[in-house]
């Protein structure tokens, strides 16, 4: 979940997220062989699952973080399913109270997962509970105020909770050193999410042959999540447009029609990269001013939308704030401050689809 109020454009990522979850039951990965790329995560989680499974004990505290959509919440079903125990989840934004925390934690059983999403938005008293709960497998309960208050401790069961973030900066330390495995994910390859499309197709009963998948592969801002949409919105666009086969054509033109250019960047992108460069001169821009100019959350702005552009090299993070890079300008065919007169060098540039 990312944001609930604010402007259609924020809305357009929710959607995203909304979209991927009704099919989580088909689409998502069951088994670590099944989960495609972040070789090391999966080697670290395979080894850890083993040795735990050998001497009969629950895994220890695990913590994802990355940007959304790149199979988190996967990787903790994953894991429950791998250990052979039930997974209970929550939320950050869902622990309101201490009780919320402790009714779920007293009726964890031995071994099973406890998957706390977004958990950098847990409020600080109810993360205050969670320290012992995950240290020394105890909650203490307050009964009474003042003078009369006394502390009743109560045991739980040794349970492995997993937290997911898209923002380990938030987490305190003290909550961040309670972890045995701290892992980051990162974007996918093409080849990667090549592999995952197939996967999905597959499973949908879609006809995708390799250059569809690697087009489609290729505007999938690095995210599994993002690449099982377009595949259904490129599977739509094959079913009414052509033969009902995804070809390499059908993936460009259908993504074009989505607004999606060859570089994965969505209509939100490229308003944000011209917002930095026409409105802010290239910038640096403070986040707050960007998001407040494109009427967007700055958490939507920084969880959701510009891990990417960083990650691509489109945008730059300075300490003044966020800045165009050349690649901005040349991509979105705009013309360098102080370089103007080299246009004919920008004439030469072929002309992007899908603006
Ligand atoms: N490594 C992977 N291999 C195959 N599919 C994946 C992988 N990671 C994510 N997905 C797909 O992407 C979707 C989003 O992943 P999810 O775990 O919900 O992301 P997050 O929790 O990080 O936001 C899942 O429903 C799944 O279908
Ligand atoms: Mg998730």
């Amino acid at each position: 979940m990312i944001q609930e109020e604010n402007s259609d454009l924020s809305e357009l990522y929710k959607k995203e997220e909304s979209a991927a979850d009704e099919t989580i039951i088909t689409l998502r990965p069951s088994r670590l062989s099944e989960y495609v790329g972040q070789d090391t995560i999966v080697e670290t989680l395979q080894i850890a699952i083993e040795a735990a499974l050998k001497r009969g004990e629950p895994l220890e505290h695990i913590l994802f973080n990355g940007p959304p959509g790149l199979g988190k919440t996967t990787l903790a079903h994953i894991i429950a399913n791998e250990m052979g125990t039930r997974v209970v989840t929550s939320s950050g934004p869902a622990l309101e109270k201490g009780g919320d925390l402790m009714g779920l934690l007293t009726h964890l059983e031995r071994g099973d997962v406890f998957f706390i999403d977004e958990i950098h938005r847990i409020p600080k008293i109810v993360e205050e509970f969670l320290y012992p709960a995950m240290e020394d497998f105890a909650v203490d309960f307050i009964f009474d105020k003042g003078i009369h208050a006394r502390t009743h401790r109560y045991r739980l069961e040794q349970f492995t909770l997993i937290g997911a973030t898209t923002r380990s900066g938030l987490l305190s330390s003290p909550l961040r050193e309670r972890f045995g495995i701290v892992r980051d994910l990162d974007f996918y390859t093409d080849e990667d999410l090549v592999k995952i499309i197939k996967r999905s197709a597959s499973i949908l009963g879609i006809t995708v042959d390799d250059a569809g998948a690697y087009e489609t592969a290729k505007r999938a801002r690095g995210t599994p999540r993002v690449a099982n949409r377009l595949l259904k919105r490129v599977r739509d666009y094959a079913e009414v447009r052509a033969a009902g086969v995804i070809t390499r054509d059908v993936a460009i033109d259908a993504l074009n029609l989505e607004g999606i250019d060859d570089h994965g960047l969505s209509e939100t992108d490229r308003k944000l990269l011209k917002t930095i460069i026409l409105n802010y001169k290239g910038g640096p821009v403070g986040i707050e001013a960007l998001a407040a100019t494109l009427q967007l959350e700055s958490d939507v702005l920084i969880e959701v939308v510009e891990p990417f552009l960083l990650k691509s090299g489109f945008i730059i993070r300075t300490s003044q704030g966020r800045k165009a890079s050349d690649k901005a300008f040349s991509h979105l065919d705009m013309p360098m401050p102080g370089k103007a007169s080299m246009g004919g060098l920008f004439d030469s540039r072929p002309v992007k689809k899908g603006k």
